[in-house]
């Protein structure tokens, strides 16, 4: 797992230090890369999707951080491809202008602050626009005569574009030869597939099998954006570089786990999309599954990308094939936080999609079986949280019963990966006084308080680790297939039909038979909207 630079935005220079933004006719130095940090190769990456949301949000602002950060090497170019024809310096300046608001904005993932210039004039320099339709030889073509003119370059194609063009541009590519490595003097040639990888079982195998006849799996990256979080890849370090967890990380002492990624959000404009997909596909054999692999792993040798997902494979193959009785599914209506699903643009007033998904889970090995894991992820909901409670089991009462203590609140670690990043933990203490009496309290570590905050919109590593070819953060087939066999009977159910949704204010928990699906085992959720435990 490789890291990019930790150069705090501080410790940047000052916008106002450097010349006014100008594309120059003259290639511009990189800036120089943070000491320990070495440049990824030289490198060609093709976005199919130029003009797309993701290009524009994600894959340009991580460019332009890297960048920032000294890690890219003056050798690299970005084609653009996307239909309908624009001049290069258009699109050039739609990013330029797209950068500057997000960068601007607070809310945005990417809000850096003011633009750095020459930053951005270096990225700027380097990109070049190709208009092409993603299922037409021409475009293809066109690549190929633009990269047979550097002999042995590096190519990254990465398809930031709707999941049916996967298919035709990785054929494409293939039948264009532009997959071939190592013919022209050695260049990588390397796919980024964002999700969702297939809709089902069926359909992940039957996709994998199409990119491995053109690709081998080594040439293959397929993108889960919440690997990208620093948050997500620290629980690894919290759990192995840390004494006091890993002994206790088993199921003689961990009663359960919640894993949660909660958002206020809406379907934002993005129904069409959303009405196929629902909450489940979109967010749990995918997010929140790599979440539980984190989580729930065996501890690697090494830091070798086969060696984790080797490790992570194991989870998911371990995870035992839910039924329609472990999952809830919830659709939001009307309430405190605006209208209901169905009043959503391009989404059907009778649609039954589920924009809420609850889970129960079980990791059948060793360390981990009879232990509940509980996930749920929902839209419009009361709070945006994401976060993995690990719950310890109760202690024993006795030593209690004659003081004024009715009962003990249990041991909850929580790793916080959005939008706050730390950990918490809720431990018990004497309250002080000369009476034996337990209070509640909570310690905490924020990561603002110790590291320098930094502009990173989570797709940095991810796209540095795949011009290193260091593929740990990337998912294996296999692990792609597994997960979606756990979960099969829930999309496909073998009787009784389809999944009953059930309603819920948006705005709110949730919907009631969430809480119910835990009360049967005798839990409940963690509240999404909760302070810190209470100071007095
Ligand atoms: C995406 C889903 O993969 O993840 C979205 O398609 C969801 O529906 C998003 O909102 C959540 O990601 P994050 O990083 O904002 O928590």
């Amino acid at each position: 797992m490789s890291t990019t630079s930790n150069t705090p935005a501080a410790d940047r220079p000052a916008a106002s230090q450097l010349p006014s933004c100008k594309v120059s006719a003259s290639p511009q130095e990189a800036p120089a890369s943070p000491p320990g940090k070495r440049p990824a190769p030289p490198c060609t990456l093709v976005i199919f999707g130029a003009g797309g949301d993701l290009t524009k949000r994600l894959l340009m602002p991580a460019m332009y951080n890297l960048a920032v950060d000294g890690l890219l090497d003056d050798g690299m170019k970005i084609i653009g491809v996307n239909h309908g024809e624009r001049e290069t310096s258009v699109w050039r300046e739609d990013l330029h202008k797209s950068l500057e608001q997000f960068a601007a904005d607070k809310a945005s993932t990417f809000h850096a602050g003011k633009l750095d210039d020459k930053a951005w004039d270096w990225v700027a320099q380097r990109l070049e626009y190709m208009a092409g339709e993603f299922e037409t030889d021409d475009v293809f073509t066109k690549l190929k005569q633009k990269l047979e003119q550097t002999p042995g370059a590096n190519v990254i194609f990465y398809l930031a574009v709707s999941a049916r063009f996967f298919k035709p541009i990785v054929e494409h590519l293939g039948k264009a030869g532009l997959l071939k490595e190592g013919d022209s003097g050695g260049g990588f040639r390397r796919i980024v597939i964002e999700k969702p990888f297939g809709t089902d079982l069926a359909s992940a195998r039957d996709l994998n099998a199409h990119i491995l006849s053109y690709a081998k799996e080594t040439q293959v990256y397929r993108i889960d954006h919440f690997l990208g979080k620093d948050t997500v890849q620290s629980i690894l370090a919290v759990r192995f570089a840390n004494a006091l967890f890993e002994p206790m990380w088993r199921r003689e002492y961990i009663d359960s786990v919640q894993i949660t990624a909660a958002e206020t959000i809406g379907v934002e404009g993005r129904g069409k999309f959303y009405e196929q997909t629902g909450a489940f596909r979109d967010m749990l054999p995918n997010h929140l599954f790599q979440l539980l692999g984190m989580v729930a792993m065996e501890p690697p040798n090494s830091f070798d990308a086969e060696a984790v997902r080797d490790k992570k494979a194991e989870i998911s193959d371990a995870i035992k094939p839910l039924t329609p009785d472990d999952v809830v599914f919830g659709q939001y209506e009307k309430g405190p936080a605006g209208v209901g699903y169905r009043e959503e643009p391009d989404v059907a007033p009778d649609s039954t999609t589920e924009t809420y998904a609850a889970a129960r889970v079980f990791v059948e090995n060793w360390r981990w079986a009879g232990v509940p894991f509980y996930l749920r992820t929902g839209k419009r909901l009361a709070a945006r949280r994401t976060e993995i409670s690990v719950q310890l089991k109760p202690v024993p009462f006795r030593l209690f019963r004659d003081t004024p203590v009715d009962a003990l609140t249990p041991n909850v670690l929580t790793l916080r990966i959005d939008p706050a990043h730390g950990t918490s933990f809720d431990f018990n203490v004497k309250t002080p006084g000369p009476v034996m009496q337990i209070g509640a309290v909570q310690s905490s570590f924020d990561y603002a308080d110790f590291f320098a905050e930094r502009a990173n919109v989570g797709y940095e590593t991810l796209l540095y680790d795949c011009m290193l070819g260091d593929e740990t953060l990337f998912q294996r087939a296999d692990s792609i297939e597994t997960s979606w066999c756990a979960v099969d009977d829930v999309l496909h159910p073998k009787a009784g039909g389809a999944m009953p949704v059930h309603g819920y204010a948006a705005g709110s928990e949730g919907p009631a038979e969430a809480d119910a699906l835990l009360a049967r085992d005798g839990h409940a959720w963690r509240p999404l909207k909760r302070d810190a435990v209470q100071k007095k």
